[in-house]
């Protein structure tokens, strides 16, 4: 598998200039790790209430490297200029490539992706950072498919090492090389997996926060399952890691899953997740989810 990588890397068209559509947590902190390794990011969104917040995440990302002592204020501000926030499409035309993090809704994504097509230049590259939805049914709307390619982060972004790399069925090999070598650039381990529902780690994480739903609905005390499966040695437990992730992100990933899936997927989940969607309990992002957070949304629960 390094081989593969180290293979796609060398042979990808490099990547100078990036941009990332949708500036949420995850689109923040794509345009953050892009950015502290030299690659300039623009960052576009619909909302100017979403570009605060993905600014608002470099700028804290980039505060926690000052004070770790990794960069010095000048090199925070000059990694800080390459990420350049707008509500336009100012630039597109200039980028290698653009890793689309909007909502994950595939109609919202479709209408996007058709969008974005025509203002970036012929042979850019589009990676979408979709969670579970098929590359070839994301294609759709496109015209140029084999530019298109899955490029899916883990949250937090800016530690997480893993890249999901999806080829769809019309995806070119220039697009794979393109953004296996682009996450390589960022510091991460891509890894070039099939276009299927949930791609590898979703479908495994997806089946323990089944079994984790399965727990609660059987009357399980969250916090308990927790703190054992943290001392079991998973770096956070089951319901933690919901509040991270989002509750509706993961409730989106599980209907994907079991669409594609049925003969394999039990429902309680569903319960459970839509609960805690239905009482806007999504996790950090709402400032609570299982826990209750304080004002930091990234602090740990109170
Ligand atoms: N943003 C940026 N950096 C962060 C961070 C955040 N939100 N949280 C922690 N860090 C950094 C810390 O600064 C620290 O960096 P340093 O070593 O350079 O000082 C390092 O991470 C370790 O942090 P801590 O010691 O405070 O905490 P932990 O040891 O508990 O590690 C963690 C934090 C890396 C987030 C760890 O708990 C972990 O790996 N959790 C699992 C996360 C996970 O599974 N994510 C995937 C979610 S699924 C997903 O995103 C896909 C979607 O499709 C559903």
């Amino acid at each position: 598998l390094k081989k593969l990588c180290r293979v796609h890397a060398r042979e990808a068209r490099p990547v100078k200039s990036a941009a990332v559509l949708g500036a949420g947590i995850m689109g923040g902190g794509i345009a953050f790790a892009s950015a502290l390794k030299g690659v300039p990011a623009r960052m576009k969104d619909i909302s100017q209430g979403q570009l605060d917040l993905g600014s608002g995440e470099a700028d804290k990302l980039l505060a926690r490297q000052v004070r770790q002592g990794r960069l010095a204020p000048d090199q925070a501000e000059a990694v800080r200029r390459g990420i350049v926030a707008q509500l336009d499409y100012a630039g597109f035309q200039q980028v290698d490539l653009v890793v689309e993090a909007v909502v994950e809704n595939i109609d919202v994504k479709h209408a996007v992706l058709a969008e974005l097509e025509t203002m970036i230049a012929e042979d850019a590259i589009i990676a979408s950072n979709t969670s579970s939805l098929r590359i070839d049914d994301l294609a759709v709307p496109l015209s140029r498919p084999h530019n298109f390619v899955g490029m899916h982060f883990f949250n937090p972004v800016p530690v997480m090492p893993l890249v999901e790399i999806v080829k769809g069925e019309k995806t070119g090999m220039a697009a794979v090389s393109a953004a296996v070598g682009y996450a390589a650039a960022m510091g991460k381990t891509p890894v070039v997996v099939k276009d299927c529902p949930g791609f590898l780690v979703n479908r495994i994480l997806i089946a323990n926060t089944r079994a984790f739903c399965q727990l609660v609905a059987d009357g399980a005390d969250f916090e308990l399952v927790d703190r054992a499966m943290e001392d079991f040695g998973w770096p956070m437990g089951p319901a933690y890691l919901m509040d991270v992730v989002g509750m509706d992100t993961g409730s989106h990933v599980c209907k994907v899953i079991a669409a594609g899936y049925p003969e394999r997927m039990a429902s309680t989940w569903q319960d459970v997740l839509e609960l805690m969607v239905g009482h806007k309990r999504l996790g950090q992002k709402t400032g609570a989810g299982f826990y209750r957070y304080e004002a930091d949304p990234a602090g740990k629960p109170v």
